[in-house]
């Protein structure tokens, strides 16, 4: 409970300097493991091994969103996938790869914990109804091993310049294990794939009275049909490049919707394209304060506050009793006694879990 009372948590500790380019692995991101079909009929269960970078995003060890792998060390989900009240605890959270199943492994399943969180700062954490900005980045505590052959890949990410690649009516794919029922709380084991047409943005934003801005995209069949759905959230919207490119760029991270896959009612994505300047400075590791959001735990708060304000009165009242009965012992013993004050478990839940 103490940890989450962390209203202002201090940039304690200073990273080991990194420093990586946009795309962390330009020659080898996005290719899929040899042998995969391409064919995508409608929503269906995807092969093993068909989406590299998919992750499952687990909170205390269940299942609640999607996410991508764009470096062994980083992982890119929606902002709304992060409660507020764990982001002094990024260790809560962990990412699953490596498996079309949430519950049975192959021989390359992985799992790493994260260490620490950043979401967007213009995202508001807080505000169920804001939906812009819907973007998050987590660095793992150890690396994701990656294998040769794909089965375990980063995807790429599209630069800025890349948007009108990836416009209307080119094919994407959305995977993850979200329910197949609007509505539906059961998540299947398998992950799903479906192919989804980038919708045009005006259309899009007439179909879902003018919420649309320029950080989202939409993707999904005007007749209704395939479509993100609830657990799907924070996973990837690919496409191939441009070409005969055989490469996977990150178009789309799911983001919300009204229903699943009625007519036109299109699924709305975070824009990947837009947030490139975002992105870049975290990975080189210029982590400025704005984009390092403090813990705030908004339910617990009130309760929180009164029982730390509580416990502090009794022990201050304590000690200061003992204090003056102690104060002739104390005197010629330990300097780093009275060090010890509560603030110090709020300050090192934000810290680094790195290397620990
Ligand atoms: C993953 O890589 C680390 C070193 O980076 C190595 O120690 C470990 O054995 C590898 N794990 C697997 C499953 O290959
Ligand atoms: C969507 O429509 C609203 C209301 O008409 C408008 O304010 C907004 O700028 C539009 N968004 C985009 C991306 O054009
Ligand atoms: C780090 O970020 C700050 C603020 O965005 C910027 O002014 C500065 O130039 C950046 N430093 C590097 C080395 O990129």
């Amino acid at each position: 409970m103490l940890t989450r009372l962390c209203l202002v948590c201090l940039l304690a500790v200073i990273s080991p300097v990194l420093t990586q380019n946009w795309q962390a692995r330009p020659d080898e991101c996005g290719r899929k493991h040899a042998g995969i079909s391409t064919q995508i009929v409608g929503g269906e269960p995807a092969e093993e091994y068909a989406w590299p970078w998919q992750v499952a995003m687990l909170e205390n060890g269940e299942h609640i969103c999607g996410a991508s792998l764009i470096d062994p060390w980083w992982i890119i989900t929606a902002a709304h996938c992060v409660d507020p009240c764990y982001l002094c605890t990024p260790h809560v959270f962990e990412f699953r790869v490596g498996s079309i199943s949430l519950t049975s492994k192959t021989d390359v399943t992985q799992v790493r914990r994260a260490s620490r969180i950043f979401t967007h700062p213009e995202y508001d954490l807080l505000d169920d109804e804001e939906d812009d900005h819907d973007i998050a980045l987590f660095r793992m505590s150890q690396p994701f091993n990656l294998t040769h052959d794909y089965r375990v890949n980063t995807v790429c990410l599209p630069t800025e310049d890349m948007d009108d690649e990836f416009g209307a009516e080119k094919v994407a794919t959305v995977t993850g294990w979200g329910t197949l029922q609007s509505g539906k709380s059961d998540f299947p084991d398998t992950m799903y794939q479906v192919n989804v047409p980038i919708y045009d943005q005006e259309q899009c934003n007439k179909s879902l009275n003018g919420e649309i801005t320029d950080n989202m995209l939409c993707a999904g069949l005007p007749e209704g049909g395939g479509d993100a759905c609830q657990g799907d959230s924070g996973g990837p919207l690919v496409a191939l490049g441009e070409g005969n490119s055989d490469q996977y760029y990150l178009v789309g991270i799911v983001s919300w919707g009204e229903g699943c896959g009625d007519a036109d009612s299109p699924g709305v994505y975070t824009r990947v394209t837009r947030f490139e300047d975002w992105i870049l400075p975290i990975f080189n590791n210029n982590y400025t304060l704005d984009s390092y959001v403090p813990c705030v735990c908004p339910e617990y708060m009130s309760a929180a506050v009164i029982a730390g304000l509580t416990s502090l009165s009794i022990l201050l009242a304590v000690s200061l009793g003992f204090n003056t009965a102690l104060t002739i012992m104390w005197k010629k013993k330990s300097k780093k006694g009275v060090q010890d004050g509560g603030k110090g478990d709020i300050g090192h839940a934000m810290t680094d879990t790195e290397g620990t």
